[in-house]
């Protein structure tokens, strides 16, 4: 296991890293090349992002490092002559959602017995799924984890050499490779990497466990990618870390998130920046500062409140109060009062009470959050919470659940009302997947709004009228 010494890790060997791989990329696509030739047909690759943003960065790379290799994209999973999954384990339903793909694939290559079936993400990195994966799930042919990504080509090449599963699993972040292929999902709003890992072992959440110890990017490298990717075209930057509050804290010339914001901030030809996560434990008034001067900055802030009882809040390890998360939100929106907030709720973390339960509603009542994601407590082995006393019965817990929900739509839907006459500037997305005349996009505080126009107009910044809500999205007209 290597931690702290990684530091020592030179820029020289990085490239070394990267050029390798590059090698290996060069060796498959010539092989793809002759396949092609030989055969006249192409091989493709099938790519599911299976979790968070942060995975679906990180499907971006795999992307970018497939293409590379001279494989052609599929979205039909059944022509594909490589599948890989980048999977996803903060509650047990991903990880069923995988154990169910495995399944399928194994039919699957019963006809196609050339295809490569590849898995990585958080969930790889649990032993358990390992064992299981080698003794049930034979024909997977490559496995690695989360923090080795960037060496996929020489995984491929390895596992066409020996015609054996082939298996690289780190237990921790060895090095931070830059400049790894990438190929953005969208081209008008893209997302940077500013850290990884995560220290704060919230006592329900497998992340750090998976993820490892955190760290930081290099403020210049950061900027440097984000200005590539404004040349290219981007509007929307999304800059992403599990707390991206306590950004640069660790590193060799210590900065502040605040800071951060402030320098992308002044990146000529982007639009708008957003970011997520923030840690209530960290939000500093310098950064609340940085939000309301910084023109770019969204006035949207994902801000997990996770539950409303300070007692549950403690034993989660949350390290704030019901109080001090209402007094956080207090002073966000004085200082920027057309913020929009929206938060994460667990419903029957071990040990809620109806009380503690009650707290949850009081905050939601009170915050008026403008979405919130809602998740039913999941057991992960190996953390804390896993072990404790008194876990909620499923009953329970659904009963809270649905409870929750009667609360907190019609708050979010009355939320979303005051928009209702206002005009706002929208970044189209797409075209509603409904009807080809609608399109889809998003108000400056993230939220979706439906209106008549033609496809042209997508990825430009627009004004848009609303004129009615749906609750979870808002109908407007272009003006
Ligand atoms: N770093 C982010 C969250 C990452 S996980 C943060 O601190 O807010 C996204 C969300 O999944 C969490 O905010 C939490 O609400 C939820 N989650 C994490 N572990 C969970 C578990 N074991 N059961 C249910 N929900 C969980
Ligand atoms: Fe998980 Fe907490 Fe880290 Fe978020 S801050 S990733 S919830 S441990
Ligand atoms: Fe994200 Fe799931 Fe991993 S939420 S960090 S992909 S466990």
């Amino acid at each position: 296991m290597t931690t702290d010494d990684n530091k020592s890790i030179d820029e020289v060997l990085l490239q070394e890293e990267l050029q390798e791989q590059m090698a290996f990329m060069q060796k498959i696509k010539k092989e793809n090349l002759a396949y092609t030739e030989e055969t006249g047909k192409h091989r493709y690759f099938y790519n599911l992002a299976m979790g968070c943003q942060m995975n679906a960065h990180d499907s971006e790379k795999l992307e970018g490092m497939l293409t590379e290799m001279g494989y052609l994209k599929t979205t039909n999973e059944t022509d594909a002559d490589f599948i890989i999954y980048n999977t996803c384990c903060i509650r047990e339903n991903a990880e069923q959602k995988v154990y169910g793909k495995l399944g399928w694939l194994k039919h699957y290559k019963k006809s196609n017995p050339d295809a490569i079936v590849a898995l990585c993400g958080c969930m790889m990195q649990q032993d358990t799924v390992l064992n299981t994966i080698k003794s049930k799930y034979k024909h997977v042919d490559i496995i690695f984890g989360t923090f080795n990504l960037y060496k996929l080509p020489e995984l491929i090449a390895t596992r066409k050499e020996t015609g054996e599963m082939t298996i690289d699993i780190w237990e921790e972040n060895r090095l931070i490779v830059e400049n790894v292929p990438t190929i953005p999902s969208f081209s008008y709003k893209g997302a940077v990497n500013i850290m990884y890992g995560c220290d704060n072992f919230c006592a329900y959440c497998i992340v750090p466990y998976v993820r490892g110890r955190e760290r930081s990017r290099n403020p210049e490298d950061i900027l440097a990618e984000i200005r590539g990717l404004v040349s290219q075209g981007m509007k929307e930057i999304l800059l992403l870390g599990q707390n991206v509050n306590s950004y640069g804290k660790k590193l060799d010339s210590p900065i502040t998130f605040a800071e951060l914001l402030r320098q992308v901030n002044e990146v000529e030809g982007l639009e708008r920046i957003r970011f997520m996560t923030s840690h209530p434990k960290d939000l500093s008034d310098d950064l609340i500062a940085a939000m309301r001067d910084c023109d770019k900055v969204c006035h949207y802030l994902h801000l997990p409140v996770q539950s409303g009882s300070t007692n549950v809040l403690r034993r989660m390890n949350r390290k704030y109060t019901k109080e001090s998360y209402l007094e956080l939100v207090r002073k966000v929106k004085s200082a920027i009062p057309d913020i929009a907030i929206s938060t994460d709720i667990i419903v029957g973390f071990p040990g809620e009470t109806e009380e503690d339960f009650q707290d949850t509603l009081d905050v939601i009542r009170e915050v008026r959050y403008s979405t919130a994601f809602t998740f039913l407590y999941s057991k992960r082995t190996g953390t804390p919470a896993a072990t404790m006393e008194d876990q909620v019965p499923e009953d329970v817990m659904k009963d809270r659940f649905d409870r929750l929900l009667k609360v907190l739509n019609p708050l979010i839907h009355e939320e979303n009302h005051k928009q209702i006459g206002t005009t706002q500037m929208v970044l189209v997305e797409e075209v509603s997947k409904q009807k080809d005349t609608i399109l889809t996009g998003r108000t400056d505080n993230n939220t979706l709004v439906h209106f008549e126009g033609s496809k042209e107009l997508i990825g430009s910044i627009v004004p848009v009228k609303i004129v009615d809500n749906k609750t979870f999205y808002l109908i407007g007209e272009r003006i």
